[in-house]
């Protein structure tokens, strides 16, 4: 029977299929552009085949979309009807994507976990995993995790390179930034390219305050990520929160329509509602407008392209980036309404993002329409008993900081300077070395 280029075996009599599946999941790893091709090629020489089959509906679902879902489940079935044939393995992750397109995305990362303790190798399985835990929120089980298969790897092993930098970013979301550091720049002497590893020393530098370092670094190794898929945008946003904090303004609102929202860009223009970048813009012109900058007419082709996406409640944190799109667009009823829909998700207790809807999108949701309406003592007011469950939308500690950085807003605007104080306190405590120093905190 083929095998993924780490020995573990692919159910297909198509040997073409394993190979490209194989590169699918390589490519994957290695955040590059061409993965959804390769896929396709694969499930070209062998449509039925459970693995692909169930690594598409694994991808569909990481999209985070509704619009998908449907796509997702006919993948999930296709897997279905050959799975009776397939590995335990490839089984575990049917399973898994059965329970995640169900809306049990705890129950789903169980199972993913199963698959990498038995086989640590397993690097689709890693990187689904991670990435479910990361918009769960969960980092410090995700660390958990690659703790365990980190010593069952070694440089002989394809795939190592983006491995590390897998347990770089779990390290770094748990504040242990030296290690985060040292594993990240193993992972980039052995291949300078790799986008993950850049990306987790990115945020060591950002935690750490190394502003200068960080424009400089990030500059410097950006020609290196042109083939990456939309991570190559997000790791221009990171440059751009360097940059804010040395108030090169004209310099971001260029990155912004060159490397970050290019509508032109072949990737924008494929998938223009793609999750991270709708959180990547609506987080970078917020930054901006808080900074005083005019962004000009930017809002709106965000709002146009997030409109038919009021009810999609597949992520937390895109949805409380929706309201802050539609609060600064002051498309304030949109906003009300978006609120109330995600309140109404939030009552459904079969789902796992009900919750985390409940005690940290909405209050964030909220407190954006409240700060852009200046009304500080509600943006407060929402925002302080949330405060310890912010965690729970997913996303980075980075990434989180924008409703820190409001908070710290309204709580400068009404003028209580205990209160900002203790906040700062607490932004520490997430990991943000010096936080009083960060222009994005100086009010
Ligand atoms: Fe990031």
């Amino acid at each position: 029977m083929p095998a993924d280029n780490r020995g573990l075996t692919i159910t297909t009599e198509s040997t073409r299929a394993a190979v490209l599946l194989s590169e699918t999941i390589d490519a994957f790893a290695a955040r590059q552009a061409n993965t959804g091709g390769l896929l396709q090629s694969a499930l070209e020489e062998d449509p039925n085949g459970c693995f692909a089959n169930a690594v598409l509906g694994w991808m569909l679902h990481g999209a985070r979309t509704t619009a998908l879902t449907e796509q997702a489940l006919s993948a999930l079935n296709a897997a279905k009807i050959t799975a009776p044939k397939a590995t335990r393995r490839e089984q575990q992750y049917v399973e898994a994507l059965e329970y995640a397109l169900h809306g049990q995305l705890i129950m789903a990362a169980k199972v993913l976990e199963a698959v990498v303790d038995e086989h640590p190798t397993d690097l689709a399985a890693i990187v689904f995993l991670q990435s479910e835990l990361f918009w769960l929120g969960e980092m410090v089980w995700s660390e958990r995790v690659s703790a365990k298969f980190i010593d069952h790897w070694n440089e002989s092993i394809p795939g190592f390179p983006a491995l590390l930098a897998i347990r770089a970013f779990d390290l770094e979301e748990n504040n242990r930034f030296d290690q985060a550091e040292n594993t990240a720049k193993r992972a980039l002497a052995l291949n300078p390219a790799d986008v993950w590893s850049a990306h987790a020393l990115a945020h060591v530098m950002l935690m750490q305050n190394r502003i200068d370092e960080g424009i400089e670094w990030m500059a410097s190794k950006a020609p290196l990520w042109a083939d990456a898929n939309q991570m190559q945008y997000h790791l221009a946003w990171h440059e751009c929160l360097f940059l804010i904090e040395r108030r090169q303004h004209e310099q971001i609102l260029s990155i912004y329509d060159e490397r970050i929202r290019n509508r032109q860009h072949h990737l924008c223009a494929a998938m223009p509602d793609l999750y991270i970048d709708l959180q990547n813009a609506s987080s970078l012109l917020w930054r901006l407008s808080q900074a005083g900058v005019d962004v000009g007419n930017r809002w709106q082709p965000l709002v146009d392209v997030i409109h038919p996406r009021m009810d999609d409640m597949s992520n937390p944190f895109t949805s409380a980036h929706f309201a802050l799109i539609l609060a600064a667009n002051e498309s304030y009823s949109d906003c009300e309404s978006l609120i109330q829909s995600m309140e109404s998700f939030s009552q459904n207790a079969d789902h796992d993002l009900a919750g985390r809807y409940k005690r940290a999108a909405i209050p964030a949701a909220k407190a954006a329409l409240a700060h852009h309406r200046q009304e500080h003592a509600h943006v407060i007011e929402c925002l302080t008993p949330a405060l310890n469950d912010l965690w729970e939308m997913g996303g980075s500690h980075a990434q989180q900081d924008i409703f820190f950085q409001l908070l710290a807003h309204s709580t400068a605007q009404i003028g209580d300077r205990k209160n900002h104080e203790r906040l700062l306190h607490t932004i520490e405590k997430q990991g943000f070395v010096d936080a009083a120093a960060r222009s994005v905190y100086q009010h």
